[in-house]
């Protein structure tokens, strides 16, 4: 049996400080801001089905795995697949789905950055009270008018990208479980408060049923791999961010449980998110469709009519902005301690120069919202038509997550030794370790394999 190995860079104090870490990864932007406007493009109800079918099959145990890859490693990403490969006589060409994680979580945080400044942004928006009284014509427009000046943006990002450099300079435990212990209750409080009074206004049912009731005529060819690139989305997965963080879990904690916990609370924030947008999407007559805008365009009409509605409004964007903030940080941290052990750097120095290129890599996002709307730089097959921001959010999420966690599936169950999974479980023989081996073994790539034959028209379903 292998040695266990130290972390050099601590561990976290405890089994709840990961937990909020790897919690504070997973919700953000991607429950609350890309869940809802991806279930509207899709149809609701089918598409929300299929999503939970992906991350109860596939999200679960690929999250499992990453945590328990982490830990067992005790490295940096790239460093902890091309070791354990080592370790079970593989190929040290493994160690490229460390760096195409690195990769996606850079991608990821160069538009990341830009949604999170537009929610930093309402937060003085509803605070002014400026919503008050206004219709849902007006809250569009307003969104609009948001979007088109572009300068204000490129501030608003700046600042997004100076903040999360300032937190992952400090490293990146201090301060993130007091964010988060806020973060998780405040945002669930408010979607809940959201939800109660849709129901109080008779409107909730029909958002309800929408999100609810599976219509499978409503989803298209698309549909499925959005699904699944979501579930690898929310979860934080192959993107390097849950092996990372794995490598300061400590040993005697449950990875299995933890990461069952984490992913209940995950697709519980999405879910009530779903809940508390779309019976105002119904109740006031908009397109379920509209795209990313669709909270910034809905969420505002409630705070402008309901009781308190500026300070409820207020509190919702401090939430979601914290939300962000702690995913933006673990996004941040792979690149940087990657970089930071491959050229020797400090971590500062480390941090500098990975934000400034996230900074100069946000720009082409930022424009995507107003000069560049127009442009559409691919002419054809899924991406025609697309913004550089829409392609930048499908090719990570709908290409490079699913792709990387079928690597990361295999790699678990074919490359790294039974044993030493089993070991690191600490399961024993239990059935449910024969069924999550058995899944990642099997199921998962296959049903990868499935979707992207299906993505690509070779399969057609
Ligand atoms: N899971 C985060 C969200 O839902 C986004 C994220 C993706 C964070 C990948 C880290 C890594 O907003």
């Amino acid at each position: 049996m292998a040695v266990r190995r130290e972390s050099k860079h601590g561990l976290w104090s405890s089994r709840t400080a990961f937990i909020f870490a790897a919690t504070g990864s997973a919700v953000g932007l991607g429950n609350v801001w890309k869940f809802p406007y991806i279930t509207g493009e899709n149809g609701g109800g089918a598409f929300v089905l299929i999503y939970l079918v992906c991350i109860l099959l596939i999200g679960i145990p690929v999250l499992i795995a990453e945590i328990l890859i982490g830990r067992r490693a005790r490295q940096n990403p790239v460093h902890a697949f091309a070791s354990l490969a080592q370790e079970s006589g593989a190929s040290s060409a493994w160690s490229l789905l460390g760096v195409a994680g690195v990769l996606a979580s850079f991608t990821i945080l160069s538009y990341y950055v830009v949604i999170m400044s537009w929610a930093f942004a309402y937060i003085f928006y509803t605070g002014s009270g400026h919503f008050g009284g206004e219709n849902a014509e007006m809250v569009g427009q307003d969104f609009a008018g948001f979007l088109s000046r572009w300068p204000e943006m490129i501030a608003w990002t700046t600042l997004m990208v100076v903040m999360t450099m300032i937190v992952v300079a400090g490293g990146v435990r201090r301060g993130l479980e007091r964010v988060v212990s806020t973060m998780m209750p405040g945002i669930v409080v408010i979607l809940g408060v959201l939800i109660v009074y849709s129901i109080f206004d008779g409107r909730f049912w029909a958002g309800f049923t929408f999100l609810f009731a599976p219509d499978f005529g409503e989803i298209s060819r698309d549909s499925i791999i959005v699904a699944l690139g979501h579930a690898f989305f929310t979860l934080s997965l192959a993107s390097g961010a849950m092996v990372a963080y794995g490598a300061y879990v400590p040993q005697e904690m449950s990875i299995a449980k933890t990461g069952i916990l984490i992913a209940i609370a995950d697709t519980a924030v999405a879910l009530m998110a779903g809940l508390a947008i779309f019976p105002l999407v119904f109740a006031y007559e908009l397109t379920p469709s509209i795209g990313p805008g669709l909270i910034f365009a809905t969420l505002p009409i409630a705070f402008g009519e309901m009781p308190f509605g500026a300070f409820f409004g207020t509190l919702f964007f401090i939430m979601l902005f914290l939300a962000a903030f702690t995913s933006a940080i673990s996004l941040l941290e792979p690149s940087v301690v990657l970089i930071m052990e491959r050229f020797g750097l400090t971590r500062t120095r480390a941090v500098g120069i990975v934000g400034s290129a996230i900074w100069l890599c946000s720009m082409p996002t930022v424009l995507s919202q107003n000069v560049l709307s127009g442009f559409h730089p691919i002419g054809v097959g899924v991406l025609k038509g697309k913004t550089i921001f829409d392609i930048l959010d499908f090719l990570t999420s709908n290409v490079m997550l699913p792709l990387g966690g079928f690597f990361t599936a295999l790699f678990t169950a074919w490359i790294m030794s039974r044993e030493s999974t089993r070991d690191e479980l600490a399961m024993g023989a239990s059935p449910w370790f024969a069924a999550w081996h058995f899944v990642l073994r099997y199921i998962a790539p296959i049903a990868i394999v499935i979707i992207f034959l299906n993505l690509i028209g070779v399969l057609k379903f």
